[in-house]
């Protein structure tokens, strides 16, 4: 059957279908959750009014909010401002000198660099025609003057956390009319997001390949790879399966529709639809999945601390069955992330190396009392089943998903860097760099300790040891850090 292909006046407001199924949180990746990040930056707000009245009423009602106020007196200057300087939301006034409000509203909207922004319309003329016109030059809200002062701040807060769900979301556009894609395209970019587009299935597998979308907007009717069979496709692949999909079609008939949404979409748009109707649909899947995805993150990050309360409270058990290494766990810990912030490295890497040192004996757990605790010289065979402790370790931890990066340091902190170390023999390099790290601090916190057959040794006598075994046991990059980084001696 040929499909018809729209214009771009077709595309006007005369049919819109949608159905959007909620999505099953099983789908959301915990990996692509742990980097949701709230953005706390202070937004900035111009505010465009000829009234000095207005402008500095408005910006003193707005004073309690954590944004940063900057004051226009037309739409000329606060278009000069603009190309000055970033902004993230305009409030303005209609009837102005030089630009007025609605020009001034175009004019941004008409500029790729300037179009995300949105604006805010405030005025005194409210009736129907004046604020169907403020929509129609792509305004975010139309207030009248009088009804501001209650709804401003809510407003705001609305326009802005849209505006910020939108940054940085790419939606690519499956399309094989150039025309609809570029309608589409225009649309969504006024609306504040980011666009890429293909012709069809195959070109837009290939795209993703690069630039992964936030969400797929998909016509069915294509050449090479139809909407299904693309649905299908980004379905069967679990690192794209949970981006939302939306279906569009001129196809009407319920048996397609099922089968699309069989295949994994989200929703299904009849086109033709208007781009207002279509932001929506995006904007409402894109909310739903956010909040999902940070409810999702909370409850992962709530899992992470509970397991690791655990997972400490055993660590101090453990300490505590031998006095000798009581706070050896939290003073390694302590050394390790010293060195690791000597080397600038992320926070996120900082408490993988602190967490690393607190838990990196927990393995001893599975080492029975008379061998761990035992005074005297150890035989070979309980000597094997100390060296196990790296090893138990690893299986503690390793049911925990989001304990799986402090793992290499809880096995490989007894490795040597001549590779005489255990559990794997591993050399030089080859062994984790947060394992070398902590071997080091390991080392030395031991040598400074008390021991049933000995006294803790001296500061400087430990350095000149851990100096000795460099190359050998321990990294020699390590050792300078150390070295150039030297722990506070321990308190008598
Ligand atoms: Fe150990």
């Amino acid at each position: 059957m040929p499909i018809k292909k729209w214009t771009e006046n077709e595309i006007a407001p005369i049919n819109f279908r949608q159905i959007i199924l909620p999505r099953p949180a099983g789908r959301l990746d915990a990996g692509i959750l742990l980097q949701i990040n709230v953005p706390t930056e202070a937004k900035r707000l111009l505010i465009v009014d000829d009234s000095s009245v207005i402008r500095e009423g408005l910006a003193k009602q707005l004073g309690h909010l954590p944004i940063d106020i900057s004051l226009a007196r037309d739409g000329q200057e606060a278009l000069d401002m603009i190309a000055e300087g970033d902004f993230d939301l305009v409030i303005t006034d209609v009837d102005m000198p030089r630009v007025t409000g609605i020009e001034l509203c175009r004019r941004l909207k008409a500029n790729r660099h300037t179009c995300h922004l949105p604006v805010v319309i405030l005025s005194t003329l409210d009736d129907n025609e004046d604020i169907e016109q403020g929509f129609l030059v792509g305004a975010a809200a139309y207030l009248s003057k009088s009804e501001a002062r209650q709804v401003i701040t809510e407003t705001i807060e609305r326009v802005l956390r849209k505006a910020s769900l939108k940054r940085n979301q790419i939606v690519l556009v499956v399309d094989d009319s150039p025309t609809i894609r570029a309608v589409i395209d225009r649309g969504l970019r006024e609306a504040g997001f980011a666009v890429i587009t293909a012709g069809n299935g195959r070109q837009a597998l290939e795209l993703m390949r690069r630039q992964r979308p936030a969400m797929i907007l998909s016509d069915i009717n294509m050449p090479e790879m139809d909407g299904l069979e693309f649905c299908r496709m980004i379905h069967a692949d679990r690192l794209l399966a949970d981006i939302p999909f939306v279906a569009m079609s001129t196809n009407r008939e319920r048996p397609l529709m099922r089968r699309m949404l069989q295949c994994g979409a989200d929703a299904y748009l009849t086109k033709p639809f208007n781009t207002d109707e279509l932001v929506i649909t995006i904007e409402k899947l894109l909310s739903d999945r956010l909040l999902l995805a940070i409810k999702e993150k909370e409850r992962l990050e709530s899992e992470r601390s509970l397991m690791l309360a655990s997972i400490t409270s055993l660590g101090t058990a453990l300490e505590a069955r031998d006095p000798y290494t009581r706070g050896h766990s939290e003073a390694v810990a302590r050394i390790t992330t010293r060195l690791a912030a000597a080397m600038n490295m992320a926070a996120g890497d900082l408490e993988t190396i602190q967490l690393g040192g607190m838990l990196h004996d927990i393995g001893k757990i599975g080492v029975t009392d008379h061998i761990l605790l035992k005074p005297g010289k150890l035989t070979d065979s309980e000597y094997d089943a100390i060296k196990r402790h790296p090893s138990i370790g690893g299986e503690i931890l390793r049911p925990v998903p989001s304990l799986a990066p402090i793992l290499p340091i809880v096995i490989h902190h007894h490795e040597r860097f001549d590779g005489r170390g255990y559990p794997d023999g591993l050399k030089g390099e080859r062994i984790p760099l947060w394992a070398r790290l902590t071997a080091i601090a390991d080392t030395y916190h031991a040598l400074t300790s008390d021991r049933p057959y000995r006294r803790g040794m001296a500061h400087d006598r430990a350095m000149e040891i851990v100096m000795e075994v460099r190359g050998t046991q321990l990294c020699p990059d390590c050792v300078d850090l150390f070295l150039a980084h030297p722990p506070h001696p321990p308190t008598p």
